[in-house]
């Protein structure tokens, strides 16, 4: 069950001119709370002149790490990134939910797998996690990682990045793409990945036949070419994995269509405590009509990336306006992101404590 707890700040890193990383402070008593799957985010919650904040942020260390940091990139206009990067401080407490995400793949000792990573920007933080914990946990897994930035300057973990790749040769290639390179180099590796250079990429350093498993994260137009890239290429749908951030998107609404409209009795479940309330399907959506009714449920983005606002339907049916988070099984399986969901039958249930 997700929960926020306060962390004390261990530890402030500057990463870029814009881009911070914080380590937080795991008490004993939590540690179990906040073990975490690699590709995993935290959601941060705090107040900025007054006003709440949550922001999810994805965590950059391998499981192996005996640390839990994210990582914090400016984003124009953005209150949160822009507090967290100026003003906040080691030593001071902050809410964090405890670790949610599906951006990963089992692991397993034996696997002898290739694992194809495509960061754009600050999209490298989940990847990090991913490729720190894939080096350390597959010893037989191999890495390419192609990461795109406009030059080496506001590279995020550029240090690391290279380190890792020297300590790693034989089975971590790392290949940058800057926009504007600070020095010479091929073509290739010049400009922004487009469809053309994701698939010349592909053509040039992976082979199909490999055991293959894709990771995609950075802005939404390069995700797009990449996923695209790997449509044509007839990758199989379940080894492609790609996770959104809500600065990456901007796609239309898709409401309820008027002859699903009803006025519905909608009732919430969490810590096993039932809420019931009435909710036109018109209206707001199930995660703000209960917070009205007083209920604590969870959210972050409220933009269908973070998936912290899931619930399960357990009667009744609901329209998504949009998802970036669930996955087909998980939504045939009946999940739903209830700040994008309105109910479409007379009578629903939607239960958080799954
Ligand atoms: S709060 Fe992030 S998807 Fe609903």
């Amino acid at each position: 069950m997700v929960k926020f707890h306060k962390l004390k700040v261990a530890d402030i890193r500057r990463e870029t001119a814009d881009c911070v990383s914080v380590a937080l402070e795991v008490p004993a008593s939590l540690k179990e709370a906040y073990k975490f799957i690699q590709g995993q985010y935290l959601t941060l919650k705090f107040f900025v002149n007054g006003e709440e904040i949550r922001r999810s942020y994805s965590i950059c260390s391998g499981i192996h790490e005996n640390e839990m940091r994210v990582a914090v990139k400016k984003v124009q206009g953005g209150k949160g990134s822009n507090f967290i990067n100026d003003n906040l401080k080691s030593g001071n407490e902050i809410e964090v939910m405890t670790p949610m995400g599906s951006f990963h793949s089992p692991m397993n000792t034996s696997h002898r797998k290739n694992y194809v990573l495509f960061a754009g920007g600050s999209g490298i933080t989940p990847l990090l996690s991913i490729l720190k914990t894939v080096l350390q946990t597959e010893p037989q897994s191999t890495l390419i990682l192609f990461y795109g930035n406009l030059n080496e300057e506001s590279t995020i973990f550029k240090k690391q990045l290279d380190e890792l790749s020297q300590k790693n040769s034989a089975r971590f290639n790392l290949h940058y793409i800057f926009d504007k390179p600070a020095s010479p180099s091929e073509d290739i590796y010049k400009g922004i990945i487009t469809k053309e250079k994701a698939k010349t990429l592909f053509d040039k350093h992976i082979s199909p036949d490999a055991d293959n498993e894709f990771f995609i994260c950075g802005p939404k137009p390069m995700m797009d070419n990449v996923r695209e890239t790997l449509e044509e290429k007839k990758i199989d749908q379940a080894i492609i994995h790609v996770e959104y951030f809500t600065s990456s998107i901007d796609a239309p609404d898709n409401p309820v269509s008027p002859s699903e409209k009803v006025i519905a009795q909608v009732t919430v479940v969490q810590y096993g405590k039932e809420t019931t309330f009435e909710l036109s399907s018109g209206g707001k959506a199930i995660l703000d009509a209960a917070i009205d009714a007083g209920v604590d449920a969870p959210f972050a983005c409220k933009g269908a990336v973070c998936a912290t606002c899931r619930g399960k339907v357990l009667e009744g049916k609901v329209h998504m306006n949009k998802n970036f988070a669930l996955t087909d099984t998980e939504v045939a399986e009946g999940f739903i992101l209830t700040c994008q969901s309105h109910p479409i039958t007379p009578v629903v249930k939607v239960d958080y404590d799954v």
